[in-house]
């Protein structure tokens, strides 16, 4: 298959977001547990087409964007910019969304709150942010561009990006549902750095899961 690695640019905001929303059951859409597109979309890819476009790169093929790699360089940064800026916005942007509408919403968020109360969000920020502060988020959509080597094409050209920007390292997290990117993952050098209980989508799925934090140093 025929594809070419680029960088973002604003043109490609509303096919980004799209596949952000048709991957946010890792891989699956994220109807699965959530209905409202706009505020998912705000939610796990805003910050970095907004804030941070330099840092994104996408795959084209058959002439549409089919797969993206959402980067931040300063992961504290970026929290800070999401608690200050982005989080008052979410409100909005759920409102519009109807989210709160919907009983499907209300079970993930009380599941949510639940795993915050369980500790499963207490990963170990201050030591990962401090040895590997670069992150990258990574999806393809449809499922058919998947496996012809975008995903491992879009992670080369982030890593040289990153090296060019001196950065001492690069963390992820994910779940041990995404088969195909722990695969990847592993494969480009990725170690893991923890693994916790997820227990938020344990109404939509039907094996425990483990929500894994994986670093590389550059
Ligand atoms: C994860 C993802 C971005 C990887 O991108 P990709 O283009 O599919 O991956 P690549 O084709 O570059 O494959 C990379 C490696 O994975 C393996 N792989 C990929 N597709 C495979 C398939 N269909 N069967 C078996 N192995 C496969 C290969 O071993 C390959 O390594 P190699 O270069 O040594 O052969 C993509 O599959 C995806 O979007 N998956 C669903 C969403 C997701 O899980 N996102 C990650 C969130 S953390």
């Amino acid at each position: 298959m025929e594809y070419k690695i680029r960088k973002y640019e604003a043109r490609d905001r509303a096919r980004v977001r799209w596949i952000c929303c048709e991957t946010g059951f890792m891989g699956d859409p994220m109807e699965v547990y959530f209905e409202g597109r706009e505020a998912f979309a705000d939610m796990w890819s805003l910050y970095w087409t907004d804030y941070e476009p330099e840092s994104a790169l996408v795959a084209e093929a058959d002439g549409q964007v089919v797969g993206y790699l959402l980067g931040c360089l300063d992961t504290a940064k970026q929290e800070r910019v999401f608690n200050k800026e982005i989080r008052p916005k979410l409100f909005g942007s759920a409102m519009r969304s109807g989210v709160f509408f919907h009983l499907k919403n209300w079970r993930y968020l009380y599941r949510v709150a639940r795993s915050s109360r369980r500790g499963e969000f207490n990963e170990p920020r201050d030591r990962v942010h401090a040895e590997y502060p670069a992150h990258l988020h990574t999806n393809i959509a449809p499922a058919e561009y998947r496996g012809h080597g975008m995903g491992k094409a879009l992670m080369l050209e982030y890593f040289k990006y990153l090296r060019e920007h001196e950065s001492p390292g690069v963390h992820l997290v994910t779940t041990s549902r995404n088969r195909l990117a722990l695969k990847l993952y592993y494969g480009m050098g990725f170690q893991d750095l923890f693994r916790d209980p997820l227990t938020c989508y344990d109404h939509v799925t039907d094996e425990p899961l483990e929500k894994i934090g994986m670093g590389m140093k550059l």
